[in-house]
């Protein structure tokens, strides 16, 4: 199967980026034919400052790779590196209709929320859908604030495909990560830079285990049970632990006598187990940018050898050849 999904690169991760998103991505390598980008095209709309932009960009590469994207089976690109997304933007944009893009969430809570209205931000959708369609992409995980701009992404490769009555895009499905993956920050919220209540993944082992520290928790006596299942700290264990290393700690929980410190230092040696080795491999990459900017080159070629078929279904098809 042919997945496709795109990253924005804006900053530092998280444990609820890596939970909710990059690991389930990843996931997909296993079984698919995947092409991950990163959408920094898509991030101008908010990111202005050129070196924070392509600062962020290379992190995103460094991050994807260092926890376990395979560039031998994923297609992994700059959204920049593959202009020809351009071309086809403006062919659907062609057959899209002013009021589908006006009734878009996404613009107009961007818009509330203060970023500029300008005509990228607008359009946004449009380069989406261009994204996607570009590959002849299947299916495409997102998450349910993006499930509308792949309704968009449905509705104008339909569009095109009737006007030139033919069956130039395939109409992609989406893949909606479910609200079960919600990772909650240190305050119980849901985990988001926006809310300051993050766990960096490449933070410091130190400024980690201080940030653990801090994780919310309610006020029952050391000495009292306490239930797991109402806990921050083992909301986030969970996400670690296997199944026997869940139940232990429930076990301890439920028991009595364990303080939320013990649990926090628990929390503090399972993410340390699993990050580090990740960290480890980052540091690695950090100093071998050559290798880095080799795979994202290569990525892109692999892209646009997948785009030319259908840029040039689609440019006969309209009249332009
Ligand atoms: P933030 O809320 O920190 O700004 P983004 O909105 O940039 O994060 O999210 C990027 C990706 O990470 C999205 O696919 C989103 O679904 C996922 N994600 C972000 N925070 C969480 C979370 N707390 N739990 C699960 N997934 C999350
Ligand atoms: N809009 C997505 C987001 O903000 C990123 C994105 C751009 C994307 N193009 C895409 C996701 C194509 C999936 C497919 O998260």
């Amino acid at each position: 199967m042919r997945v496709l999904t795109g990253i924005q690169p804006s900053g530092k991760l998280h444990l609820g980026n890596y939970f909710g998103a990059m690991k389930p991505s990843l996931a997909l390598q296993e079984e698919n034919e995947v092409f991950l980008f990163i959408a920094n095209y898509h991030a101008q709309t908010t990111t202005r400052d050129p070196a924070l932009l392509r600062g962020y960009t290379q992190d995103v590469a460094l991050d994807f790779l260092a926890c376990g994207l395979d560039p031998a089976r994923t297609t992994f690109y700059r959204q920049s590196d593959v202009p020809e997304v351009h071309e086809l933007a403006w062919l659907l944009s062609v057959v899209c209709p002013m009021g589908l893009l006006e009734r878009a969430h996404s613009y107009k809570d961007k818009v509330a929320r203060g970023v500029d209205a300008n005509h990228a931000l607008f359009a946004y959708p449009v380069l989406m859908a261009a994204d996607i369609l570009c590959v002849n992409a299947e299916k495409v995980p997102v998450g349910k604030d993006q499930k509308q701009h792949l309704e968009i992404a449905r509705d104008l490769a339909g569009k095109f495909n009737r006007q030139v009555d033919a069956e130039v895009f395939r109409l992609p499905e989406p893949i909606i990560k479910d609200e079960v993956a919600i990772v909650p920050g240190i305050d119980g919220q849901k985990m988001s830079k926006s809310y300051g209540n993050t766990i960096e993944i490449f933070g410091s082992t130190k400024k980690i285990r201080k940030t653990i520290m801090k994780v919310v928790t309610d006020s029952t006596p050391l000495e009292d049970p306490k239930d797991p299942d109402t806990c921050n700290v083992f909301a986030l264990y969970k996400l670690f632990a296997t199944e026997e290393e869940q139940a232990a700690l429930a076990e301890q929980y439920r028991a009595g006598g364990m303080g939320y410190g013990a649990a926090k230092k628990a929390l503090a040696d399972i993410s340390e187990a699993h990050l580090e080795p990740f960290r480890a491999r980052r540091l690695e990459l950090e100093a071998d940018l050559d290798y880095v900017n080799d795979v994202l080159r290569e990525g892109a070629q692999r892209a646009r050898a997948a785009v030319q078929p259908v840029l040039t279904a689609a440019r006969r098809a309209v009249g332009l050849e």
